[in-house]
């Protein structure tokens, strides 16, 4: 059962805007802060609770009580006033603040691993990681070195090895999975930005660990669907057809058919 369906009194509040509709980075950087909001209103209000207390009950050389406060002597355990309620309230709002947070990020974070998978418009692409490099290959069998992606749309990726582990992710769009041999991690990113970014290996794999890169080319949609449409191969895709090899060349004539991403 999908987690979301336990709870349906949270999904409409999630879905109208309390968590963020964009890319993940996105719904991490809600989350990092509010975190740092709600951390820093608590740590404000217990510090200067300290120093407000700190500075009403300072030894002012007169332990006899001139001024009716009854200050405890050395070794004597204070007397709070009120009978609890200061314990009791600051206990409500500690547990309220903490439920709310767990709840909110647990739900944040559920959205973001089912987010791609619910989604019927996701550009679905493979990835499949070797030493030392990566290869993608898109829904109509073209292969690239290259992860080109449309701005503005969810990208589904397949991730696989073809030797030992590696670890695919994309700094920049806060995405990372596992990429190992015989079976396949499935994860999502939305850029929103054009652009060059890069992807690397997060796991130790070898000699050529630390150069197992590939570029992330975030293109504008019209400019990526010529590109799908109309290549086979990276070489195709630079209009370098001095540098086609018979390989490419044999690929291009059969699967430069047009079509648009599924
Ligand atoms: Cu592949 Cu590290």
């Amino acid at each position: 059962m999908h987690p979301m369906a336990l709870f349906p009194a949270f999904v409409a509040p999630l879905q109208s805007g309390l968590v963020p509709d964009g890319g993940r980075d996105e719904i991490f950087r809600a989350i990092f802060v509010v975190f740092l909001v709600l951390g820093t209103i608590v740590g404000v209000v217990v510090i200067g609770y300290m120093l407000y207390n700190g500075y009403k009950f300072r030894d002012r050389g007169d332990r006899d009580g001139e001024d009716g406060i009854d200050r405890p002597e050395l070794g004597e355990l204070p007397e709070g006033g009120g009978g609890g309620r200061k314990l009791a309230l600051s206990l409500l709002l500690s547990a309220l603040i903490v439920i709310t947070l767990i709840t909110w990020t647990y739900f944040a974070l559920v959205d973001v691993e089912t987010r791609a998978v619910e989604n019927d418009d996701t550009l679905n692409i493979q990835v499949e990681g070797y030493q030392f490099g990566w290869e993608f290959i898109y829904p109509n069998g073209n292969t690239s070195d290259t992860l080109r992606v449309p701005e503005d749309r969810t990208v589904r990726l397949t991730v696989t090895s073809r030797d030992v582990f590696h670890n695919f992710g994309i700094p920049a769009f806060k995405m990372k999975t596992d990429a190992l041999p015989g079976q396949t991690t499935d994860t999502w990113f939305q850029p929103n930005e054009t652009g060059t970014y890069q992807a690397q290996c997060f796991e130790l794999c070898g000699a050529g660990h630390s150069a197992m890169n590939a570029n992330v080319s975030v293109m504008e949609p019209e400019a990526y669907e010529q590109w799908y449409a109309n290549t086979t191969s990276d070489d195709a895709a630079s209009g370098n057809a001095t540098g086609t090899t018979a390989a490419t060349a044999g690929n291009a004539t059969t699967a430069n058919n047009g079509t648009t991403p599924a």
